[in-house]
């Protein structure tokens, strides 16, 4: 088995509440098993430039309370050229680096299994608030993205009761609803458009028309990103027009991706760190940590990427082709059970929220 002196660290994508504690985590864990950690900065585009340093036990201290990511973020797009790989694969060489864990979303992973097909070890970790990485029940941002969400609702309610207003609230999530879902739910929205449901926009008008005839003064329309950063401002509109409700529009944008991670980060982020330091020093790579009912588990990443597209309707030619029968069976049946349960969530959105 190969054995591993020394580790690198990076995260890269869009950055995310939970990422410290995450670096954290691997950090300490592979130097409590005698392995050396470098952490590798900006991401890929750190990884290339050899943008690299040593991490000890105490450069992780008082990291696992703050958002942002302490070893920066960059979106690199020399990394998916064979030169920039190269280059990335030349720095691990010279520094001795004999694996890495990437947090990140799917387009880190893709960057990850490359890397590891290149000849360096490399292991996933799911970083991003929009919970858009299918093959995990939750990531590392999403839990802090989604109470900075209700936090901020819950502030535009007080100001919309006192004024008897609307207020349509757009959140990110990039093409996947469960921010705005989720937030509709416990915020108690009027109404909740994401991506992944048709909207019907005529009932929620006359829902919002009937309660105002019975006495209800504040609404809040919560509307995913992935609907088209157009929609919000035309249904701020429109609503005001067919109701007589005063109405406003608020893009919450990238207030939601910072902030002080919550404790359910916190400890995804440390137990995924843990867990993947152990599976990279047992000589497993090309893997993806995920939390599936609970449980840290791991998950090849070319299953983890094609299962992604295969819940998004992104499917390419030959993707399915190097998965069994069952396989393949297997990955429908979770996608189905995901399909069924958002839409569960957002009956329950619809049905309580009046
Ligand atoms: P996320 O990881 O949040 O999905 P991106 O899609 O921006 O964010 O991907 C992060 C980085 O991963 C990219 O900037 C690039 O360096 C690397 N990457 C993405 N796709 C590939 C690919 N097909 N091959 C190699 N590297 C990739
Ligand atoms: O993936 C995280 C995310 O914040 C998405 O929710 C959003 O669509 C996107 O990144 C914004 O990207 P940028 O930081 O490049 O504006």
């Amino acid at each position: 088995m190969k054995e591993f002196k020394r580790i690198g660290v990076l995260t890269s994508g869009g950055d995310a509440p939970g990422m410290n504690a995450a670096v954290r985590a691997v950090t300490r864990s592979a130097l409590a098993r005698g392995v050396e950690v470098m952490g590798i900065y900006r991401g890929y585009s750190g990884l290339i430039s050899g943008d690299i340093r040593p991490l000890g036990l105490r450069d992780v201290s008082n990291c696992i309370n703050h958002g942002g990511t302490m070893l920066y973020s960059d979106r690199c797009p020399e990394f998916k050229t064979e030169e920039g790989m190269k280059q990335a694969v030349a720095t691990c060489r010279r520094l001795g680096i004999d694996g890495i864990v990437a947090i990140g979303g799917d387009g880190t992973f893709r960057g990850a299994t490359e890397l590891t097909h290149y000849g360096v070890p490399c292991v996933g970790i799911p970083g991003t608030i929009d919970n858009d990485i299918t093959s995990t029940d939750e990531t590392i941002g999403f839990d802090t993205a989604m109470n900075t969400v209700i936090e901020m609702v819950d502030r535009l309610r007080d100001t919309c009761e006192s004024h008897a207003r609307c207020n349509v609230v757009e959140v990110m999530g990039r093409g996947a609803g469960d921010i705005a879902l989720n937030t509709a739910i416990a915020s108690g929205a009027t109404a909740v458009i994401i991506p992944e449901l048709p909207f019907d926009e005529s009932a929620v008008i006359e829902k919002m028309k009937n309660s105002k005839k019975l006495g209800k003064r504040n609404f809040i329309v919560i509307v995913s990103e992935g609907v088209g950063h157009d929609l919000g401002p035309a249904l701020t509109e429109r609503i005001e027009a067919e109701t007589g409700i005063e109405t406003r529009f608020a893009r919450l944008a990238h207030v939601v991706r910072g902030g002080t991670p919550t404790l359910r980060d916190r400890v995804l982020s440390s137990r995924m760190g843990e867990f993947a330091v152990e599976q990279l020093l047992m000589g497993r790579s090309d893997i993806v940590i995920c939390t599936r009912n609970g449980e840290i588990v791991s998950i090849d990443i070319n299953y983890a990427l094609v299962l992604d597209r295969m819940y998004k309707g992104k499917l390419k030619d030959g993707d399915l082709a190097p998965f069994t029968e069952a396989e393949i069976s297997e990955m429908r049946a979770f996608c189905e059970e995901k399909r069924v349960s958002l839409a569960s969530l957002y009956r329950t959105a619809c049905d309580l929220n009046l």
